[in-house]
């Protein structure tokens, strides 16, 4: 089983994708002394691409990184790759959702359609990637819902969750369907394959 170092060093992140790839590769975690790269780049892919070889080079072993934005239609894919940080450099979730509440006062609920998009890649010492894509459509809320999740999650009101918002299901019914859990299960499909 191939050795991949994950790049993201958040642990409740660490376990639900280590969940999903269960046997598909040996994931190992990120070693304490690397330091954070920015993440300036302009694409949610290039975010990742930036974390990933941080971690080649520092380790020499392949690395898994992930990204994900919320892209809203009616202010044409904004956060986007800008997602933790909508409401400003130090922003907080709550913050952020204050913000994005605040973006959208006026605009009626058809037009609130938004969508999670997560890019993971893996990267080899040799360069070569696999790169996959998950998503999933929904809606923004008027108001905030729920306890659960993080970030966006009380104001994301997934097409599949019955009107629920993600903070609203419980985190397996989130997985199931969210943009992270459907990225990372055609990461391990693919590498399962043997296609890589
Ligand atoms: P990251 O690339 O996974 O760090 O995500 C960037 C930002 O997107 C986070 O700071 C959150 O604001 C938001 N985000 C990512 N994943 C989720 C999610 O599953 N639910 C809600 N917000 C999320």
């Amino acid at each position: 089983m191939t050795r991949v170092v994950l790049a993201s060093a958040n642990p409740d992140k660490a376990a639900e994708i280590a969940a999903i790839l269960g046997d598909a590769v040996d994931l190992a975690p990120r070693p304490a002394e690397i330091p954070d790269v920015v993440e300036d780049g302009d694409s949610l892919e290039d975010n990742a691409r930036l974390k990933a070889v941080a971690i080649v080079e520092a380790t020499g072993e392949p690395a898994l990184a992930d990204d994900t934005g919320l892209e809203v239609d009616a202010l044409d894919g904004a956060p986007g790759v800008h997602s933790a940080r909508f409401a400003g450099e130090d922003a907080g979730y709550q913050d952020n959702v204050d913000h994005l509440l605040a973006s959208l006062d006026g605009v009626a609920e058809p037009e609130r359609t938004a969508r999670f998009r997560t890019v993971a890649l893996l990267r080899r010492p040799d360069g070569s990637e696999v790169v996959v894509e998950g998503t999933v459509g929904g809606r923004i809320t008027t108001e905030p819902r729920g306890a659960g999740g993080f970030g966006y999650d009380p104001v994301f009101a997934p097409h599949e969750g019955g009107g629920r918002t993600f903070a609203e299901l419980t985190a397996d019914d989130k997985h199931a369907i969210s943009h992270r859990g459907r990225a990372f299960r055609a990461l391990a499909a693919r590498l399962r394959a043997g296609q890589e």
